[in-house]
């Protein structure tokens, strides 16, 4: 793989894996992933910012090779994760002198997951600093951007900011920055979404905090470097906010077309009422794309088939996603059918604890619907146009 020099002495000597296509056994990854590394030069020490997954590594040593660096001196970890942290192991054994530069629970978390013996770390608290000579790097701690350790390296001479997750994309490409700015988008809001959504009132934070420190570009560990800080920052100013979309968001499943014949009344229903519908056929969705949609969406429509009496096992897991990951969903209900006993609406309030939407009444019938149950679609449809009109989403 190619390396690039960032700024002077600063270099990307990450990997690309274009091929991969899960994350987490979970997460669709459609343009692939990278796990970015940096390498900054001191005039006395070398760090690394974070390394590569395990899968990687020999990809990593190889582009080390490539720099001017003879030896390296510090193993900054942001985050203990095993894509950027597992290739430390190896490290520490080709640099004996090298020590591992995290904060406590980082330490912590790379002692319980990789074995990592304590006599090679220094801890570091919140914004203290390590000079390697000409450059100085700053500690600054970001509590749950994804994981209870990470936190930021700043370059402090440099202006740049290694984020690691936090502003990352799911997007493998050739060159270091970003050059698709509507693409790289679209992946950071996918990439917010699956792992950043459920910490959003966090992240109010840790945006506030940023304010005191001065970058020109953001280097996270996934995808392309940010050359235009704002773009992305307010970005994710935009996801964080309270503020949800005029949007009502549809993943169903359908078995014997009730369900489906009912999504479909329904989504023209809400289009004919202003409403901007998205539904999801769950038995073809990409949950990525379905988390995405999930970020400004007011309200949620489950359609279900009752399978022995609940919600089918795929809308099940959907639900179970969606409200793992927490979006600022207003309001909540279900469209469904059943052939002779259901407990749908009971089982979806069950479901949404984290988000705790606004529950409307659910529209539920029994076999293939009926004229009475359309109706009902209009009923609610127009229950949903009167709360995004309360809302003042909808004129
Ligand atoms: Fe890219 Fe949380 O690891």
């Amino acid at each position: 793989m190619a390396i690039h020099e960032l700024k002077p002495n600063i270099y990307y000597v990450g990997a690309k894996d274009y091929d991969r296509q899960l994350f987490d056994e979970l997460i669709p990854l459609p343009d692939g992933t990278t796990y970015n590394s940096y390498l900054v030069i001191g005039s006395k020490k070398t760090a690394l910012v974070d390394t590569v997954d395990g899968t990687k590594f020999y990809e990593l040593v190889a582009n080390i090779k490539k720099t001017p660096c003879k030896k390296i001196d510090y193993l900054v970890s942001n985050h203990a994760e095993q894509d950027h942290s597992e290739s430390l192991v190896k490290l520490l054994d080709i640099y004996p002198d090298a020590k591992v530069v995290t904060n406590a629970k980082g330490k912590e978390h790379l002692m319980v997951h990789l074995h990592i013996p304590e006599d090679r770390f220094i801890a570091k608290n919140d914004g203290e600093e390590l000079s390697l000579g000409d450059k100085t790097l700053v500690f600054i701690e970001a509590p749950w951007v994804h994981w209870p350790e990470t936190m930021f390296t700043l370059a402090k001479e440099d202006k740049i900011i290694f984020t690691c997750d936090f502003f990352g994309t799911h997007l493998s490409q050739s060159q270091p920055f970003v050059t698709d700015e509507a693409k790289t988008y679209e992946s950071a809001k996918r990439y917010y979404a699956e792992i950043m959504m459920p910490f959003r009132k966090l992240i109010v934070r840790h945006l506030k905090k940023l304010e005191n420190y001065d970058f020109d570009m953001i280097a996270p560990s996934h995808g392309p470097i940010h050359q235009k800080p704002d773009i992305i920052i307010n970005a994710y100013k935009d996801w964080i906010s309270d503020n949800v979309k005029n949007e009502v968001i549809i993943p169903y499943v359908s078995m014997h077309h009730s369900v489906k014949e009912m999504v479909e009344y329904f989504t023209t229903a809400l289009i004919e009422r202003g409403i901007v519908v998205k539904p999801f056929n769950l038995t073809v969705t990409d949950i990525g794309e379905l988390a995405m949609a999930l970020v400004d969406a007011a309200t949620l429509v489950v359609g279900t088939p009752a399978v022995l009496t609940g919600a089918h096992p795929t809308v099940v897991s959907a639900v179970y996603l969606a409200n793992a990951i927490r979006p600022k969903t207003k309001f909540a209900t279900i469209i469904g059918s059943y052939g002779w006993k259901c407990q749908l609406p009971d089982q979806l309030v069950d479901m949404l604890t984290r988000i705790r939407p606004e529950l409307i009444d659910p529209v539920i019938v029994r076999g293939k619907v009926t004229e009475e149950g359309l109706t009902k679609l209009d009923e609610l449809a127009n229950k949903i146009q009167a709360k995004h009109k309360e809302l003042g989403i909808l004129k």
